[in-house]
């Protein structure tokens, strides 16, 4: 049974959905400039209109509401509300956008969980350094604040920091993302660093200024697949899966969650890495300093995004200074796994369960809210994803059972995503929608898929339940 409170939503992400890039006094963000550069995504793809959500919002209602959601998940865009990232010049045309949408769920019974950063850096603090600088968790600090002062009284779910890991090394190893620095071996670790030190400052800020008035709850969302030895029975599978576990999730969950620090087995790897690789400066992985505020401590609910699981094995590296290296473990599909429209995405619902089971085990039975989970399709419309179908169905059946069978505190679950939308490096060919998005119209018209209706009435259904 799902407690009467459980948030039932969908989510997005600002970049992936408002476009309106330039307009009304907005300032550029990292994602502008990436997708601007030659060869970046998907047939130079980019998010200049997306969906166009920027002025195509009571359309985006409309969709929430036919899904009948509790909750709806949004991002905001920095460089909306503050265009060169500071508080020294707020650009009010945002702040109206944004108390529009607001307002405008909670007239309709929704209630906003907020994200502070999805992926979307202000260009202007990009150019002094972004997340590899120290000075990006004051600034985001001070962004935080700025945002809680403002639209603190009505949303009282925040997200500070989306998926650390991607914009970690997918940005700043892999290149891949936005900014599209390619800086293996110590880059990824830093922005993880700053990202950690930013989120807790956030924290911090909301526990001492905010939290008694306007009484909210602010985590981080840490994405993981579920992982599980290729033979169950072999040390090396066991110990790499270990390994690997915690770079995925133990990098930014346990300093959060179990010690402040990091995972010693993340440490201990990276640090044996450099010695056989002759590296003779300091541990590429930071150190936190303690005249600065905790990180142990600073996430009110456990924020998890699954997509999918994976088995492993030892391997994967390539000899040189780079994350694969130290970690050691290679990652392979279980062939039994359906796949979705992407290959990596292989459908395997059991997978959240196990890892909802882990979390609670490792990280105290925290309350949990799946902040994303998702299906993607590849190419035009299919508005019949009878597969889609039962990877939801299937999915929350899973979630029902860790919470009636095993326990597990799971607090919501919010579908990725309301609409199809612009999937970062695949552009527009990967659609994870709810809702069909025509991005040839002319009209950007949404069209609710089969599976939109499925997950209406499993909300429906679980609602009349409890
Ligand atoms: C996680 C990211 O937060 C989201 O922006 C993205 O679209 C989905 N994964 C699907 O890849």
């Amino acid at each position: 049974m799902f407690p009467l409170d459980f948030a039932w939503g969908a989510g997005t992400a600002a970049y992936q959905i408002e476009g309106g890039w330039q307009a009304d006094g907005k300032g550029p963000s990292i994602w502008d400039t990436f997708c601007h550069e030659k060869g970046r995504v998907f047939k130079e793809q980019n998010g200049d209109v997306a969906c166009n959500s920027f002025e195509l919002w009571e359309k985006d209602l409309e969709c929430i509401q036919l899904l009948g959601l509790t909750h709806y998940r949004l991002s905001l865009s920095w460089a909306r509300l503050l265009p060169d990232g500071t508080a020294r010049h707020v650009n009010q045309k945002g702040v109206q956008y944004y108390n529009k949408v607001i307002d405008d769920l909670r007239a309709c019974n929704v209630s906003p969980m907020v994200t502070l950063y999805h992926f979307d850096l202000p260009q202007a603090l990009q150019d002094q350094g972004g997340w590899k600088s120290s000075a990006i968790a004051t600034y985001f600090d001070n962004y935080a604040k700025f945002c809680f002062q403002t639209f603190g009284d009505r949303v009282k779910l925040w997200i500070t920091i989306n998926e650390p890991q991607v914009c970690a090394k997918l940005g700043h190893e892999d290149g891949i993302h936005a900014p599209g620095l390619k800086e293996p071996g110590i880059a990824a670790y830093l922005v993880g660093h700053n990202m950690l030190r930013a989120h807790a400052m956030a924290w911090h800020s909301y526990n001492s200024f905010y939290r008694a008035k306007q009484k909210g709850a602010v985590s981080l969302a840490i994405n993981s697949d579920w992982l599980e030895p290729l033979h169950p029975d072999c040390h090396e599978d066991i110990a790499a899966t270990e390994r690997d576990l915690v770079f995925t999730l133990g990098w930014f969950a346990w300093p959060v969650f179990v010690t402040g620090d990091y995972p010693e087995i993340m440490r201990s790897a990276i640090d044996s890495q450099s010695k056989k690789l002759g590296y003779h400066g300091n541990s590429r992985l930071p150190r936190f300093s303690k005249d600065e505020p905790a990180i142990l401590g600073t996430a009110d609910f456990f924020a998890l995004n699954y997509y999918t699981s994976r088995k492993v094995k030892p391997g994967g590296g390539c000899g040189q200074m780079c994350m694969k290296s130290d970690r050691d473990a290679e990652e392979v599909l279980d062939p039994s796994w359906p796949i979705s429209g992407v290959s990596w995405l292989a459908v395997v619902p059991h997978g959240l369960r196990k890892l909802l089971q882990y979390i609670k085990d490792t990280f105290n039975n925290p309350a949990v809210y799946i902040t994303e989970n998702g299906f993607s399709q590849i190419g035009p419309l299919q508005i019949e994803d009878i597969q889609r179908c039962k990877f939801y169905s299937d999915t929350i059946l899973e979630v029902a059972k860790a919470i009636e069978e095993d326990g597990v505190n799971v607090r919501g679950y919010f579908a990725w995503s309301l609409l199809d939308n612009f999937e970062w490096a695949d552009g527009f060919s990967v659609r994870f929608g709810l809702f069909h998005v025509d991005f040839c119209d002319g009209k950007l018209s949404r069209t609710i898929y089969r599976s939109g209706r499925e997950y209406a009435k499993i909300i429906m259904k679980y609602k009349r339940e409890t």
